[in-house]
């Protein structure tokens, strides 16, 4: 595709692992904000995600993450994660620290390739070459309705849309060269107009002459990032994606979700080994296995059925009101019968058939993180898992969805990360001025 720079390819295979922070609201724990010590006060207060981006670089975390969504569902129970739009969020959260990437999720269906561009390009000057892109094709038709449209665009659609937005972003990106501010005070020629390109960019959905107004940025154009989970959206992560997280419940999954995407990324002419693929993981730790599981029961002693229920019909399109809280849960029809987001859907079909749960304990399984996979134990507990997963191939790293901040945060930093750098697993420090690209290649 032109005007796309691919990564290059790496000498070795990973040897650490890649840690992300997903931060999302008080904790990805739907009930977690009714919970006494929750930090509800202050989930839109920027000191607030400035000092979870601090924990995660005191972790020597390879990057925070921001969702993103575009409407409020009045109905839906589970506070809102995103009182801040992530760009900007994220570009005090520069502001405040040294290290540590800002991976901002972009939605190619409600952006211009332009506005993304160039915002993104900023935030690459600001934080000194620190930023990440999640392109996301958006879920809801609330959302839509919030950029003049009555409905979200069909999937394939969207995904047309994305391929394009992405050529047309890295179109705009590549259109500086690295030198083309002379700045001679002798001459008075401040640009060299031949290092500076138009795009002239036109297909089915954008027209963008170019160039960009932003200079070139330290990494270019930032790492690019990809969590969809339908075929196409594999399709889509297989040929532009530098990191991809995925929802998987359990290792089998994971390494089936794994293998199938280093195959399409194979195929599509790139090395897999340069992908990170970063499964979300939920963890409850403790300094036991007890003290875990109470930290567990007392998040979902909060759990608001009628909430948790709209969540699941959001992720299954099937209608749960009626169903008994105690009676098992009928298997899924096929997914190729659910319009919305793959992903989830394929998950909560896995979590029915493997576990056979009841309603109530399906509930329990998606108050955090939906069907991710959930880790519960001492940090020792914890780790190993974390590495059973990671030397069978399963991942490549984690992008860490703590039920709970800043505490479950504080246990990863505190307890679990010491453990995985005391065996080899992950960094125990930063490279001073390494771009967030540099990092996650494989070394
Ligand atoms: C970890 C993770 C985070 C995601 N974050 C967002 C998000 O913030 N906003 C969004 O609209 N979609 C998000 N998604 C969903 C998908 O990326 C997106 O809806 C996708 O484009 C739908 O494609 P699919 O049908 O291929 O899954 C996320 C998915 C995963 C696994």
């Amino acid at each position: 595709m032109p005007g796309v720079q691919r990564p290059a390819a790496p000498a070795r295979p990973r040897t650490r692992m890649v840690l992300n922070a997903f931060l999302y609201g008080v904790g990805h724990h739907t009930s977690g904000w009714r919970h006494p010590d929750s930090a509800v006060e202050r989930v839109g207060e920027i000191a607030y995600l400035e000092e979870l981006a601090q924990l995660a670089e005191r972790g020597g975390l390879d990057a925070v993450f921001l969702a993103d969504g575009q409407s409020v569902n009045h109905e839906y129970a589970a506070g809102i994660p995103w009182m801040l739009e992530p760009i900007t969020a994220l570009t005090a959260m520069a502001r405040a620290t040294r290290h540590i990437g800002l991976v901002s999720t972009v939605s190619s269906t409600f952006s211009t390739p332009f506005t993304a561009a160039r915002l993104l390009a900023s935030l690459d000057h600001i934080s000194g070459g620190r930023v990440g892109m999640n392109v996301v094709t958006s879920m809801f038709d609330a959302e839509a309705q919030n950029h003049d449209m009555p409905e979200l665009p069909p999937h394939a659609e969207r995904y047309a849309r994305a391929e394009e937005f992405l050529a047309a972003t890295s179109a705009l990106w590549a259109s500086w060269d690295a030198d083309a501010i002379v700045a001679d005070r002798a001459s008075g020629r401040f640009l060299d107009p031949a290092k500076i390109r138009p795009v002239g960019h036109a297909g089915a959905h954008f027209r963008v002459a170019g160039p960009l107004s932003v200079p070139r940025s330290p990494q270019g154009r930032p790492v690019i990032f990809q969590a969809g989970s339908s075929a196409t959206g594999r399709a889509f992560a297989a040929r532009h994606a530098e990191a991809i997280y995925s929802v998987s419940w359990d290792r089998g999954q994971a390494l089936a979700y794994a293998g199938d995407l280093r195959e399409r990324i194979g195929q599509a002419g790139r090395d897999p080994g340069a992908v990170g693929i970063l499964p979300g993981l939920v963890t409850y730790v403790g300094r036991t296995r007890a003290e875990a599981l109470e930290k567990k029961r007392a998040l979902d002693a909060h759990l608001d059925v009628p909430a948790a229920l709209a969540q699941l019909t959001m992720f299954t399109g099937v209608e749960y009101s009626a169903h008994g809280l105690d009676e098992p849960v009928a298997p899924l029809p096929p997914a190729d019968t659910f319009s919305g987001p793959q992903g989830r859907y394929l998950t909560v079909q896995r979590i029915i058939e493997t576990a056979e749960p009841t309603l109530r304990e399906l509930l329990g399984f998606l108050a955090a993180g939906g069907g991710h996979a959930t880790m519960i134990g001492s940090a020792e507990e914890v780790a190993d898992e974390m590495e059973a997963w990671f030397r069978a191939g399963a991942c490549d790293g984690f992008n860490l969805m703590c039920p709970s901040f800043p505490d479950g945060l504080e246990d990863v930093v505190e307890l679990v990360v010491p453990i995985l750098v005391e065996r080899g697993l992950f960094r125990a420090d930063y490279e001073p001025g390494e771009t967030l690209r540099e990092r996650l290649t494989p070394a």
